[in-house]
């Protein structure tokens, strides 16, 4: 075991305080990573101030952090994939049985036995899990990336999982050239599903609460922007949709966009609001419409789409900031004020 710095909460409603937290030595197949840049998602925001208390209750101290890029320093003696001084990166999964269905499939994120990045019961060291807040990780190879090297770092943090949240419901509904997507809300998830789309040869309409953000959604590649408050731009949409993400943190009226479907249409939750979403039922029958949720993506998925960021150079449009502003991000992210996702620069963490 090692002492690693980290910035941690401890209670819902305390603000984030430098502290230092215990790391495993490594074994056989784990990989130490120097971490370079965390996104913040704003999971991390639900989670620290124990926004889902039902369903995943905060244990605290709480280190969040599962956006991760970073430097391999050491690596454990049956490790071939990375050695000393690679680039890596860790995103919502640190580990899972490998032997389940599930797993077997690719689809780690939905083993029954998996090990998320932060607040679930570390496997190793008792207590729950500490995510990428901190100057340090130890992690399994099997959920190490590795990340291309014409990207740029504090940008391709948020791939590990505003990336992959909405590559992977793009890809298993099959968006492609001539699809006809809507992306509802442009957080940190929205604006990488808008890249996405468009890179996918989509025909893309943001939906935004925020009229300010419409210069950018055109620049980040939408083909038409919709201000979802104004009930006339809204009814000019019709019922021409193949698929619709909605990235929304908070409660809103969904059915507005499952009427926006075709027959037999996609519209899948990604956002995860604390409180249940009423759905009208009618909606669903008339077209055979489909709703859906999607959970972030399997480990070789989340490799495909950070090869393809690097043919297509894609990243996430970062604000980079030091950890020391932490507290100040979290307000402004309640605010959907960052355009459009903050990468916290971790060598700030030397200074604590
Ligand atoms: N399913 C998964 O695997 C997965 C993975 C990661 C995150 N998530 C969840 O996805 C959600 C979004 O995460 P994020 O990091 O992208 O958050 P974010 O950066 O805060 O973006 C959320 C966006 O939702 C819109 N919005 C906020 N409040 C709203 C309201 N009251 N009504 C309508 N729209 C509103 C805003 O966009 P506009 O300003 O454009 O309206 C905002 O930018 C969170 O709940 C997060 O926990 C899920
Ligand atoms: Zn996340
Ligand atoms: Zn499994």
């Amino acid at each position: 075991m090692y002492n690693a710095k980290a910035y941690s909460v401890t209670s819902a409603t305390s603000p984030f305080a430098s502290t230092t937290i215990a790391r495993r030595d490594l074994t056989e197949h784990d990989v130490q990573i120097e971490i370079l840049f965390c996104g913040i998602c704003h999971s991390d925001l639900h989670q620290a101030r124990n926004e889902w208390s039902g369903l995943m209750p905060t244990v605290y101290p709480c280190v969040p952090g599962h956006e991760i890029v970073g430097r391999v320093t050491k690596v454990g003696s049956a490790v071939t994939k990375f050695k000393s001084g690679d680039l890596a990166a860790v995103g919502c999964m640190v580990d899972s049985d490998g032997t389940c269905p599930e797993c077997q499939a690719g689809l780690e994120q939905f083993c029954p036995n998996f090990t998320l990045t932060y607040n679930f019961p570390d496997q190793h060291l008792g207590g729950v899990t500490y995510g990428g807040y901190s100057d340090s990780i130890v992690v399994k190879d099997r959920f190490v990336l590795r990340v291309p090297g014409n990207l740029d770092l504090a940008g391709t943090a948020p791939l590990l999982c505003a990336g992959i949240t909405t590559y992977s419901p793009m890809r298993h509904w099959g968006v492609t050239k001539g699809t006809k997507v809507g992306v509802v809300g442009l957080g940190g998830l929205g604006h990488m599903a808008v890249k996405f789309a468009h890179a996918l040869g989509a025909h893309t309409v943001v939906f935004t609460t925020s009229p300010g953000k419409k210069e950018d959604a055109f620049r980040l590649g939408a083909d038409e922007v919709v201000i979802s408050r104004d009930a006339n731009e809204m009814a000019k949409q019709g019922g021409s949709f193949d698929f619709i993400l909605d990235a929304v943190a908070a409660e809103h009226d969904i059915n507005a966009y499952i009427n926006m479907l075709r027959r037999d249409g996609n519209f899948v939750m990604v956002g995860a609001p604390e409180q249940p979403l009423p759905v009208s039922v009618f909606g669903l029958l008339f077209r055979r419409r489909n709703f859906s949720g999607s959970l972030i993506g399997g480990i070789a998925e989340t490799q495909e789409m950070l090869d393809f960021c690097s043919q297509h150079n894609i990243t996430s449009d970062v604000e980079v900031i030091p950890i020391q502003k932490v507290n100040e991000a979290y307000e402004r992210l309640v605010k959907s004020d960052v355009k459009y996702r903050f990468s916290i620069d971790m060598t700030s963490l030397k200074a604590e």
